[in-house]
């Protein structure tokens, strides 16, 4: 296998970090094409967990190279603290196992300043961005004012270039938004000191791909955000500001379609947003919590980066469908299916409503999308915890008809199914 992409179907979170984990073990590659610090993965190793923003999920095995892709924005403090975090638990991390594009974006503090200025500004109706700064970042990119991270090798021109975009964001921040600057001299003596810890990471990682792929390496392509949340296909504005689907695989790597032969959408068994925007199947009585939970689970539906609780809702393979189409899926992964267990009846959401006629397409238009009311097929649920299994004949009938359904309905094969946080918590299917 090539190159092997794993994408989220939904709104993000649906355990891409822990599906990469698991096909990481036979890659020699992990490589993340897009989106910054924005994204949380959580992997379970042992008894270990790992809460990864930046570096690629398959870092914990020891012979795999992680490459930080060309379409990815960068907060070089958040990047050089989560090195340094995963040295102190003993986890190799020498340049030339872990590889930064010199072509990735640079994060400034005023882009994050200018993020949290524009979402105060949105009022009533905000994204509900991470405060990350990536939006402005990707803006700084498509109009052709970015710092890239190449720059990282060059203290000077890295202060000269980082001094004039911050004074301009600065006048942008006080004059149309009355919020307070950055401290540009601060700011640049902070990014002086990462880059010398940093730039040995830099590589022209596209080339690096090239070659590994034409000597037979394995190479996993790790999404971030999702196919609701991408900048294109996604619920727009309500969306993140990198290409989340399969073609930012492409562009996000700098790497050829010929090399795609597997694509993955991982599929949570119910649906949860953490930002603002369109949720059809959302949930605001005591289900929504009861899939939520109290907090006290490390996989309670709480953001891995902002700690902000996730809207919670049923499942709505409306979307698994549409995420299906647009990355042209050839499995997919349902997640967390030992959450639903204890539940009398599931709903599963296959259709919208709207003034009569039934639609099982998503519409594109925000303002048809507000009037569809999910239409719903009841399953039976069942009481046995299934955290144990580890094929399809280890769990209960109702669980097996869950996941043929989700099959059947997304129209695409499950290769697996997860019963639990653990690197081992997985059902195989005969897809997988
Ligand atoms: P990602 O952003 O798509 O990588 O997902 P997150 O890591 O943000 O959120 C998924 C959460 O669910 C994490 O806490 C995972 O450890 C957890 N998780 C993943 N798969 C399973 C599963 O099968 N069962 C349970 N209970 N938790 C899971
Ligand atoms: P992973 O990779 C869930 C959401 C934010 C907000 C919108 C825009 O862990 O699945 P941004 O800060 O990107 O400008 O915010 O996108 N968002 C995510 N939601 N999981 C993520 O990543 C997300 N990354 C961005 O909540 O609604
Ligand atoms: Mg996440």
């Amino acid at each position: 296998m090539p190159a092997h992409v794993i994408v989220g179907t939904q709104w993000g979170d649906e355990g891409k970090g822990r599906v990469v984990d698991w096909f990481a073990a036979q890659s020699d590659i992990v490589a993340r094409y897009g989106g910054g610090d924005n994204a949380g993965h959580s992997i379970h190793v042992g008894s270990e967990i790992f809460k990864l923003h930046l570096v690629p999920s398959g870092i914990t095995y020891p012979d795999t190279i992680c490459v930080m892709g060309n379409g990815m924005v960068i907060n070089p403090h958040t990047l050089a603290r989560e090195l340094r975090e995963l040295a102190a638990r003993g986890v190799d991390i020498s340049p030339g196992r872990v590889l930064l594009s010199d072509a990735a974006h640079l994060i400034l503090p005023t882009h994050i300043a200018l993020d949290q200025a524009m979402e105060a500004r949105r009022g009533g109706r905000a994204i509900g961005t991470t405060s990350r700064g990536i939006g402005p970042a990707y803006t700084d990119k498509a109009a052709r004012a970015g710092l890239r991270a190449a720059l990282l090798r060059h203290p000077g021109e890295l202060a000269r270039q980082a001094r004039a975009r911050i004074e301009q964001h600065n006048r942008v921040l006080e004059g149309a938004y009355e919020a307070q600057p950055v401290d540009a001299e601060q700011a640049i003596e902070a990014l002086g000191e990462v880059a010398a810890f940093l730039a040995p990471y830099l590589s022209d990682t596209p080339l690096y791909l090239h070659q590994a792929l034409a000597e037979g390496k394995t190479l996993l392509c790790e999404g971030a955000q999702a196919t609701l949340l991408d900048l294109d296909h996604g619920d727009y504005p309500y969306v993140t500001s990198s290409s989340a689907t399969v073609g930012g695989a492409i562009t996000g790597l700098g790497i050829g379609p010929q090399h795609m032969a597997r694509v993955t959408g991982v599929v949570k068994c119910f649906s949860t947003r953490v930002g603002a925007g369109p949720f059809p199947t959302e949930l605001h009585d005591e289900m929504g919590d009861r899939l939520r939970g109290s907090g006290e689970n490390p996989w309670d539906e709480f953001g891995t980066t902002t700690g902000r609780p996730r809207r919670c809702g049923w499942l709505d393979t409306v979307l698994v469908r549409y995420a299906a189409r647009i990355n042209g899926l050839t499995d997919i992964v349902i997640t967390k299916l030992d959450v639903l267990s204890g539940i009398e009846t599931l709903q599963v959401a296959d259709a919208y409503r709207m003034d009569g006629t039934t639609l099982r397409e998503l519409p594109r238009d925000l303002e048809i999308l507000a009037c569809c009311e999910p239409v719903y097929q009841p399953l039976p649920g069942w009481q046995e915890d299934i955290s144990g299994a580890r094929a399809l004949a280890d769990l209960p009938g109702a669980a097996r008809q869950y996941v043929e359904t989700v099959e059947r309905l997304a129209g695409t094969p499950v290769s697996q199914v997860t019963v639990g946080p653990e690197r081992e918590q997985v059902v195989e299917t005969a897809h997988g």
